[in-house]
């Protein structure tokens, strides 16, 4: 599915929606550059999920926890993570296992856990068309 932001917010009410629909365990894989809107789609997650709790970019601390829903949320920044090593060491794979949704940007080296695990994946690649024009391929 192809979806068409004109604007953030217009980003956070496609994420909103698509929490929605999502069961407990699925991943979302965050795909694309800088400034592509990742951290801004995981934002309309968490109002869906844990209306509660704030969002902010999680690129320190690797991981950031929103738990004031009914079903957890685990946002994860892997960008300045070394390896599939340091992986394990933040308990990657437990998360995986503990019943939450987890939205994951920079996903490469986590990949091949994901798959192993077998949770339910939603695949996002997001595409800066202009200043403010993104393309969200959901599959
Ligand atoms: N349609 C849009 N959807 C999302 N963000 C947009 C849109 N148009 C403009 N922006 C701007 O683009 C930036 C997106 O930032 P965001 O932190 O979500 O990116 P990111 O993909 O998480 O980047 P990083 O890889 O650095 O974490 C924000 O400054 C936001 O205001
Ligand atoms: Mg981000």
């Amino acid at each position: 599915m192809k979806y068409f932001s004109a604007s953030e917010k217009e980003t956070e009410e496609i994420a909103f929606r698509l929490a929605q629909n999502a069961a407990p365990g699925t991943v979302f894989l965050l795909d694309g550059e800088l400034g592509a809107g990742k951290t801004a789609f995981v934002r309309g997650l968490a109002r869906a999920l844990a209306p509660e709790d704030f969002v902010s970019s999680p690129t320190f601390a690797v991981v950031n926890e929103y738990r004031s829903g009914a079903v957890p949320l685990f946002h994860f920044d892997l960008y300045r993570l070394g390896g599939e090593g340091e992986l394990f060491d933040i308990g990657f794979a437990e998360y995986l296992s503990g019943g939450g949704i987890l939205a994951v940007e920079w996903p490469e080296i986590a990949e091949r856990c994901v798959r192993e695990y077998g949770n339910p994946v939603v695949r996002v690649r997001f595409v800066k068309t202009g200043d403010a024009e993104r393309e969200l391929e959901v599959d």
